[in-house]
């Protein structure tokens, strides 16, 4: 049955699967700011370097622990020892909470691709003449249409994983991310064109050492960390469920360069697609959801008659970008499911444990767009809303931490060799694995507790750095 195959069909696939939950929201409102905020160039090269000594050997390491078990999360860290099963549940928890606002900043960017096309008609359903910051705070504070595009997005979501490994996220990801790179490159022509749009590059890419001065360094250091980690889709169970659908030929050191070198490529292509634009029209650069609901949509809005239609470019490939991500999140859980039907013998029905999680996601994510970004809802956990909430759990203690665990586990528990027999199989060698040994002993660790150390700073404000 197409729905229980678990299997990629192809390698170019599996590796849109995998880039495409790499690339997200993070590449796009994430990185740019970051880079040209945190020392343009000099940021780059920090975030290369973490990237090949952090990224790419726990990227390594969760595929190789995917494959070898062919199990979701719980069941691969099961495998290793009863006792590392904790981190699995830990890998299972996160991708609901993070589905359950990254559903709904997927949502609203369909509600801006939605709204550029109607703009092109100037309907009433187009930002009907409010400016971005109006139309941003209209959207949000209002409940049903957050909730409608929030539930359009999981529904969406839910679909194509239901359509199974190779019949539904491969098939998708196979069209979806050369398309999406397709207009990543007619925005950035438009982009580059602008008059004035020498300065937002300067900005993303000129050189500057002075964010290093004093403790500025730990500072470059953990923003780019947490920038990379999140941004590779790590410590979340993410890319051991889909290393446990990899055929055993299929070079698991290969494709963890490649996916973290298109992943960068495309924050790069990110960055001179918006940052030129912004500077064009003489705004203020920045990060989150204020470069992507009220600036970029504002730089539109300038650009006269043609702006809808890179708007709705724009924020189709944004919208493109999220949903190869939030099948990625879905995956783990029903991978997860299907597990623990299999292991009481009976045959798991794809569909079923798929509405499962996609009930217990839209309660979550249903919340999290009642709350209008903190209006109407109590706090959590000392954060101005939920979304915060949920990705201080997830993104800010969770998922590094459960990296760093791993990262342990593999360094020192099992070592180089028994990444070797899985990794070096049917001709495929291990060439990195002293680089690799070293960097999941040492380099990692030390790596992802700067990282953890640089989210709880930021989450509570602490100021450490
Ligand atoms: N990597 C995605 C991004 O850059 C986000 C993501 C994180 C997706 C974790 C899934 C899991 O936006």
């Amino acid at each position: 049955m197409e729905s229980n195959k678990k299997q990629w069909g192809s390698h170019f696939g599996f590796l849109m699967a995998a880039v495409g939950s790499a690339v997200g929201l993070g590449n796009l409102w994430g990185f740019p700011y970051k880079m040209g905020s945190h020392g343009g160039f000099a940021f780059l090269v920090i975030y290369l370097v973490l990237a090949v000594f952090v990224g790419y050997v726990i990227m390594m390491g969760e595929l190789t622990i995917g494959r070898r078990s062919g199990k979701g999360a719980i069941g691969a860290y099961k495998e290793i020892s009863e006792k590392y099963a904790i981190v699995g549940w830990m890998a299972y928890i996160c991708p609901y909470l993070i589905l359950s606002f990254y559903s709904m900043l997927g949502g609203w960017c369909l509600r801006y691709a939605v709204a550029n096309i109607g703009n092109l008609f100037d309907a009433s359903w187009g930002t009907a003449g409010q400016d971005s910051g109006t139309f941003f705070t209209n959207l949000y504070l209002s409940q049903s249409t957050s909730t409608i595009y929030t539930v359009i997005f999981i529904v969406l979501t839910a679909l194509i994983v239901m359509g199974g490994v190779s019949g539904g996220i491969e098939k998708f990801s196979k069209y979806a991310m050369p398309a999406l790179f397709f207009m990543l490159i007619i925005v950035i022509i438009r982009s580059v064109t602008l008059p004035g749009a020498v300065e937002g590059l300067k900005f993303m890419f000129k050189p500057d050492f002075s964010v290093f001065q004093g403790m500025g360094w730990l500072s470059v250091l953990a923003s780019a960390g947490g920038q990379m980690f999140f941004s590779l889709s790590l410590g979340m169970g993410i890319m051991i469920t889909y290393g446990a659908y990899l055929p055993k030929e299929t070079s698991i050191e290969k494709s963890s360069l490649i996916i973290p070198a298109c992943d960068t490529l495309i924050a790069l292509m990110a960055g001179v697609a918006v940052m030129p634009a912004v500077f064009a029209f003489g705004m203020e650069p920045g990060g989150g959801p204020g470069l992507l609901f009220v600036t970029l949509q504002a730089v539109f809005a300038e650009m006269g008659a043609i702006g809808p239609v890179f708007g709705f470019i724009l924020y189709f490939l944004v919208f493109i970008a999220a949903i190869t991500s939030s099948i990625s999140l879905l995956e783990v859980s029903t991978a997860v499911l299907t597990d623990r039907a299999e292991a009481k013998g009976q045959v798991a029905d794809r569909k079923k444990i798929t509405l499962i999680n996609t009930a217990i996601v839209l309660v979550l994510g249903i919340f999290v767009s009642l709350d209008g970004l903190g209006t109407y809802f109590p706090q959590i956990l000392g954060q101005p809303d939920w979304l915060d909430s949920f990705d201080l759990i997830s993104e800010g203690i969770l998922m590094p931490l459960g990296a760093l665990i791993t990262s342990l586990i593999l360094g020192w528990g099992l070592g180089g060799d028994w990444l070797e027999e899985e990794i070096a199989q049917n001709g495929n060698k291990f060439s990195s694995k002293g680089f690799t040994v070293f960097c999941l002993r040492f380099i990692a660790p030390i790596g992802m507790v700067l990282i953890l150390a640089g989210q709880i700073n930021s989450f509570f404000g602490l100021g450490w750095f």
